[in-house]
């Protein structure tokens, strides 16, 4: 979603401020903006699409010694450069950038007006510079506090005046950082922009301010007291994000996969990350729920079974959006789980809060290990899979998996059940098992009217995120359901262009996958059978794609690679780009 850059420093600072602009793009946007200042006039430059565009209009040797950008992600009017940040005070004096939502903005616009200022944008954020520029208080740290207190909604900002080579920032509920140097400074949304020329940077703490200059960074509370913080080093997970000999980070993330479980399950062994969750810790606790959004969520419901089935203690798997409005039974003897890539994603962030205020234990399995939801919840779990960048997750999916497949086997093991270990053997499975042969299987997807995906227990929830993999980078409509359903409505919408995925990796369950295949068949739609079973040919099936089958009971992070493969194939075939989906952005930091 947004993004967002300040600097400040003595020579190139347009070409920084691009350069790290560029490392934003992988969280989604739709246009991009940077202001300068020189002369203490405010020069703005704004663009539609690729940032590139941007790049075109600025001349790069541009004499300034500050200045910010943004990539706006649109949520509060359209597309197009007026409503792009960052925007001008109508006095020229204060620019801002600002990631998330003003509540009140159509009130505060009703009064600016009423003062005789006109905003030029349907934005909610054009009225932060203004503001500013009204504030009658005496120094402009206390102008931002004043204004902050003024906001409704989320933010982070950044703002600078055109008399002063001074970086104002504030946040609430919205990421952002600051790192500072002898000759320069930088502000970012993103932490990852600071490792190439940042040795550490620190945490702007919720509900903050800080006013950012070669002198350094001062920081001050609600009250304006002034706050002494450490900073945080920049360890290898901000530095790992170059592409290397891959096309696209799809390719690299995916690929990544077998090493980054490898890599959970040694840090596992070696470093004790559940040393909090201990009998004590667990004494009272009646009831699992575990929250999180799209593909973490998905996460979640994997999580749910192997909670169930190894603990025997009841779980729920829950979508944010959801959770935070229906009431969720939670107390003091619930836990609650968290799952998020990006550890920003809002409804996550606001569940979890939730969940606090009525006294559960707060767990959060995050893979971004300086996120909000990481610095929230009572115990972290660190997914450890590096840096992802690509929009569509992936290595992230499969590291959630393992993570909560040790959770699990852990939370068994304190309630006496050592039937259960942690895997010892991924480095023998063959993740990418027949994958040459999804090339072939994506022509069938391109050759078909409708794709649906089905599959009963975990497969079922494999079939959900093969469905919302191949959509969010193909644009392909399709369908996932469980397969018990299908007969239960959607098996009207089978004919004979459909293509039908049936995954099936639990020996139990097969004759029933079977039995829908023959039903699909019958009505002239395609079957590609996905499984790690020992499956002779069958009539009713046209394609059988073989998975490896390992020893442990973690199926489900295995049967998820030909999909995401699948995704990536069918995407390159189509002309799109698998990294930069339109319309999606990597961190939902909007609700
Ligand atoms: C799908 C995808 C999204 C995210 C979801 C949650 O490929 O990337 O569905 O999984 O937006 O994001 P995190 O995990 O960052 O909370």
């Amino acid at each position: 979603m947004c993004g967002i850059i300040g600097y400040i420093g003595q020579n190139d600072v347009a070409k920084k401020i691009l350069h790290n602009l560029k490392k934003l793009e992988y969280r989604g946007y739709d246009s991009s903006g940077i202001c300068l200042k020189k002369n203490n006039t405010l020069f703005v430059k704004k663009s539609v699409g690729e940032i590139s565009n941007l790049q075109s209009k600025i001349n790069i040797n541009f004499n300034s010694h500050v200045g910010i950008a943004h990539t706006r992600w649109a949520t509060h009017g359209k597309v197009n450069v007026t409503n792009t940040h960052p925007h001008i005070s109508q006095d020229k004096m204060w620019a801002v950038v600002h990631n998330g939502i003003i509540e009140n903005y159509l009130e505060i616009t009703k009064q600016l007006k009423e003062k005789g200022i006109h905003l030029y944008s349907e934005t909610d954020s054009e009225v932060i510079a203004n503001l500013m520029a009204i504030s009658q208080k005496q120094n402009n740290a206390l102008k931002l506090h004043e204004v902050t207190t003024l906001l409704h909604g989320s933010y982070a900002l950044c703002l600078i005046n055109a008399k002063e080579e001074t970086l104002y920032i504030a946040r609430r509920h919205s990421p952002l950082y600051v790192a500072h140097k002898d000759d320069a400074c930088m502000v970012s949304s993103d932490p990852a922009c600071f490792s190439e020329d940042f040795h550490d940077y620190y945490v702007l703490p919720d509900e903050c301010i800080a006013t950012v200059n070669s002198d350094g960074v001062t920081f001050y509370d609600q009250n304006m007291k002034i706050l002494h913080l450490t900073p945080c080093e920049i360890g290898t997970f901000e530095k790992s994000s170059e592409l290397g000999k891959y096309s696209y980070y799809a390719e690299k993330e995916i690929s990544e996969i077998p090493h980054v479980l490898n890599d959970i399950i040694l840090n596992y062994q070696t470093v004790d990350h559940f040393k909090h969750i201990n009998k004590s810790f667990l004494k009272h606790i009646k009831s699992i729920k575990l929250i999180g959004c799209g593909t973490a969520y998905h996460a979640c419901m994997i999580g749910a079974k192997y909670l169930e089935k190894f603990t025997k203690i009841e779980a729920n798997a829950y979508i944010a959006s959801e959770f935070r409005y229906q009431n969720p039974m939670v107390d003091k003897n619930t836990l609650c789980i968290f799952l998020s890539q990006s550890g920003e994603t809002a409804d996550t962030l606001l569940s979890l809060e939730l969940a606090k205020s009525k006294g559960a234990k707060t767990l959060a399995i995050v893979n971004v290990p300086y996120s909000s939801i990481a610095r929230n919840a009572d115990i972290v779990l660190p997914l450890c899979a590096g840096i992802e960048i690509a929009v569509m997750s992936t290595k992230a999916y499969n590291a959630m998996l393992m993570v909560l497949y040790l959770l699990s086997v852990h939370i068994a093991n304190i309630n006496n059940d050592f039937s259960l270990t942690f895997p010892s053997e991924v480095k023998y499975i063959n993740f990418f098992k027949n994958i040459e042969k999804i090339d072939e299987i994506s022509d069938l997807v391109l050759k078909s009217d409708k794709t649906f995906f089905i599959g009963r227990g975990e497969d079922y929830v494999t079939a959900l995120e093969a469905g919302l993999k191949l959509k969010e980078i193909t644009y392909i409509n399709c369908v996932s359901l469980p397969s018990g359903e299908l007969k239960h409505g959607t098996i009207s919408l089978i004919d004979k262009k459909s293509l039908v995925f049936v995954i099936s990796t639990d020996e139990k369950l097969l004759s029933k996958n079977l039995t829908s295949a023959s039903e699909i068949k019958a009505r002239g739609g395609k079957i590609v059978l996905v499984t790690n079973l020992d499956v002779q040919d069958n009539k009713d099936v046209d394609y059988i794609y073989k998975i490896d089958r390992p020893k442990e009971e973690i199926s489900s992070i295995l049967s998820v690679i030909p999909f995401q493969v699948l995704a990536y194939k069918t995407c390159l075939k189509k002309g799109y780009s698998p990294d930069k989906p339109r319309n999606l952005a990597k961190s939902v930091t909007v609700e």
